[in-house]
């Protein structure tokens, strides 16, 4: 059997943060969320035979928000991926929630159903701060959630967090890492803010204070450093987590292993394909209703040349990086023949080639995206 990873997509937020553009509808309506996830169930029955010789060894719930999902609906979902798909019994099985948006009783419907990895949405600790991203929550309430998660037995806990905000200083973020730090939380996802065209932050970026590039690069390095000493190993340029306890699930994408992604906007990589759905959440409950089954989009045969451009992209977002001998054996040659200005960024310090293996340093994650369009 081989494994396959699920990514369930829940488009839903209580209201829309500031600089966020996931694909998720604001609001409330208990009835279209009950309606969506019975659409989801009718596309894992229509579909399981697609996927009769996998076994999903991870799941994960993201979004928009999760939790906004009642308990009775969490059960339903899991009874039919776990009736129509084989699902390892040691599955990791993570959902996204938002502090606020769970009580005692969800946490433990979500444990009983066997979700045994929970990342929480905390971006700062500074209250100001999370008014001027729009988040819905205080640290406090935060705080209050995670008491429960842990109150409800679960041992791997992750936290995201953001830094480079508006009239962020390193002082303010450092602020934020200390007191993350003495929750000793599994794993840790700290993203740099990214200006998104379309959100509200996209609409009013002149007026933004954000941090200068030097000043984001400085609090990039004391945040690695941190985290570091504190026992935390950057796996991913994001991404930090104690031993063990790296997200299986993410891995999955940066390997360039297979998932299925179900749900408006959710992408998959099955079969050497690359796919995605419509980002339309009542298009896609109204297909399903039907009879139908949503339609894929941008839907592509990966051919060799830009598989292997991907394959070095997402690798190269690992601190493992690429395996030498595993690029040649996959695609008949030398990863420096074919990416040769590979050597540019060796000698500038940006990148290593070193037992066998090429990856990024440190100062080389914090300018990948640039250095990526330039290699590939
Ligand atoms: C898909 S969101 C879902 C998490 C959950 N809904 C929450 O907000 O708590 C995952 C994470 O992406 C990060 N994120 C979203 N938009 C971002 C942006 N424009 N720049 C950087 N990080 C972003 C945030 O840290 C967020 O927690
Ligand atoms: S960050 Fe999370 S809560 Fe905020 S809009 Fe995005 S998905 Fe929704």
């Amino acid at each position: 059997m081989k494994s396959l990873g699920l990514y369930i997509h829940i488009p839903f937020c209580e209201k829309k943060c500031n600089y966020c553009d996931f694909y998720s509808k604001e609001g409330n309506d208990e009835d279209l969320k009950s309606k969506y996830v019975d659409a989801l169930c009718l596309q894992i029955e229509r579909e399981a035979e697609l996927y009769k010789n996998h076994i999903i060894d991870t799941i994960f719930f993201g979004g928009g928000t999760p939790s906004l999902i009642s308990s009775r609906d969490m059960e339903k979902l899991m009874l039919s991926i776990k009736k129509w798909l084989s699902v390892d019994e040691n599955a990791e099985i993570s959902i996204e929630i938002n502090p606020k948006t769970v009580d005692f009783e969800k946490l433990t419907t979500y444990k009983k159903i066997g979700i045994n990895r929970i990342s929480i949405g905390l971006q700062s600790t500074d209250d100001e701060m999370l008014r001027c991203l729009g988040r819905i929550h205080t640290y406090s309430d935060f705080l209050s959630t995670y008491k429960m998660v842990r109150e409800a037995n679960f041992d791997n806990v992750s936290v995201d967090l953001m830094y480079g905000l508006p009239s962020q200083t390193e002082k303010m973020l450092l602020d934020t890492l200390s007191k993350v730090l003495c929750l000793d939380i599994e794993h840790i996802s700290a993203y740099l803010l990214k200006i998104e065209e379309k959100t509200y932050f996209g609409k009013i970026k002149d007026k933004l204070s954000l941090p200068d590039d030097d000043t984001e690069y400085e609090m990039y390095i004391k945040m690695c450093e941190l985290l570091e000493e504190n026992g935390y190993n950057q796996y991913e340029i994001s991404n930090f987590s104690k031993a063990g306890k790296r997200s299986r699930h993410n891995l999955k994408y940066w390997k360039s292993e297979e998932y299925i992604g179900l749900g408006p906007n959710a992408h998959s990589y099955f079969d050497k394909r690359r796919y995605s759905y419509k980002a339309d959440t009542v298009a896609y409950i109204n297909e399903l209703l039907k009879g139908d089954l949503p339609e894929k989009i941008s839907e592509e045969q990966v051919e060799c040349i830009s598989e292997m451009d991907e394959y070095v992209m997402l690798k190269l977002r690992l601190s493992d990086g690429i395996e030498l001998c595993e690029f040649e054996e996959s695609f008949g040659t030398e990863l420096i023949n074919k990416y040769p200005s590979i050597m540019k960024y060796v000698n500038s310090g940006h990148m290593k080639l070193e037992n066998g293996k090429c990856y990024f340093t440190r100062q080389g994650f914090f300018v990948s995206n640039y250095i990526l369009s330039d290699i590939l």
